[in-house]
């Protein structure tokens, strides 16, 4: 048995916490062998329902659960952590767009950022969930100078499987044979699905479903809005498919990409396809099971080019709302 992960989850009495924690200590993320120490961080609310959580985690007996840490304080919390998961934030109410949220979940991640530089393991990786992830992420690396920039992620998983099952669903197929589904740019209602690269069944999405009107339209909104359409049926936002997201966003760093597959990691760019360096944005990637990589030179039409545009102009706006956060 090699010796425990130790894992840092805010917000972890949430409702995406719930989902996330046993798929962790069940070993769907690490895998069936691999022990985990759980670090649980909540605010001071937020406890006594985390309480009854470790209550559920002790009874549930997990054969790879190590140790069960809870804390309201960060510095504690990302103690040698080397994955951290940043559920924790204010989420979005019908009618909202996730940006509206900056102004209040923006500073909870100055000082998780400071807290990861400070005290978490040299190797530690962290996936920003918290909503607008992609700009909250920024925020926090830009405050966790230390930690290299190629470390941080925030969700865009989410996007590609709602994209994959709509273009399965489409064509009565199923959405394990939907590849190369990329979203690009911000985690909102711009974001960029780019179908034109993706395929069914091996063959070119465009091919399969021969009807472009509806994947620049229907589908295109419907992956877009999806999270707000989550939000209007169950009052609340997403959490069992926020939470499975953030199992795949990992596990496809971690783990070798298949071939013929890329999969949507938003991270910090190095200025591939003209998005500026430093902007947290979403693009396909693949990993080799140490690194992750961007997928280079996928050739661009003026269409999807236009649609990125757009994407990445929204985070330029983003990041401008929250230079105060952002040490220079
Ligand atoms: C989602 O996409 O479901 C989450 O980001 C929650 C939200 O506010 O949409």
């Amino acid at each position: 048995m090699t010796s425990p992960i130790i894992i840092a989850i805010t917000g972890a009495a949430g409702h995406i916490a719930y989902s996330l924690i046993p798929r962790i200590a069940s070993g769907a993320l690490f895998g069936p062998t691999q022990r985990v120490a759980l670090r649980l961080i909540e605010i001071e609310a937020g406890m006594k329902p985390l309480q009854g959580v470790v209550m559920e985690l002790h009874d549930s007996a997990f054969h790879l659960v190590e140790s069960i840490e809870i804390t309201s304080d960060p510095h504690v919390g990302f103690q040698g952590a080397h994955w951290a998961f940043l559920l924790g934030s204010l989420p979005r109410k019908a009618g909202m767009e996730r940006k509206d949220l900056l102004s209040i979940n923006g500073k909870i991640f100055v000082d998780q950022g400071r807290a990861i530089a400070r005290h978490a393991a040299s190797d530690i990786r962290v996936l920003v969930l918290g909503n607008p992830a992609n700009t909250n992420c920024l925020i926090a690396m830009k405050n966790a100078p230390d930690v290299p920039m190629d470390r941080w992620y925030a969700m865009s998983r989410l996007d590609e499987d709602r994209a994959r099952s709509l273009l399965a669903h489409r064509v009565h197929s199923h959405s394990r044979n939907v590849t190369k589904m990329a979203i690009w740019g911000n985690h909102s209602s711009t974001l960029y699905p780019d179908f034109e690269h993706a395929c069914i069944d091996g063959k070119p999405v465009e091919e399969v479903i021969n009807d472009r009107t509806w994947l620049e339209n229907d589908f295109m909104t419907q992956v877009q809005q999806r999270g707000a359409a989550i939000i209007a049926a169950r009052g609340l936002s997403s959490a069992l498919s926020a939470a499975n997201a953030a199992i795949e966003t990992v596990r496809s760093i971690i783990e070798v990409t298949a071939e013929n597959q890329w999969h949507s990691v938003s991270l910090c760019s190095d200025g591939s396809y003209g998005i500026d360096p430093g902007l947290i944005s979403s693009f396909p990637t693949r990993s080799d099971g140490k690194h992750l990589s961007i997928v280079p030179e996928i050739p661009l039409s003026a269409f999807a080019k236009q649609k990125i545009k757009t994407t990445i102009e929204e985070l330029r706006e983003e990041k401008a709302m929250v230079t105060h956060l952002l040490p220079q």
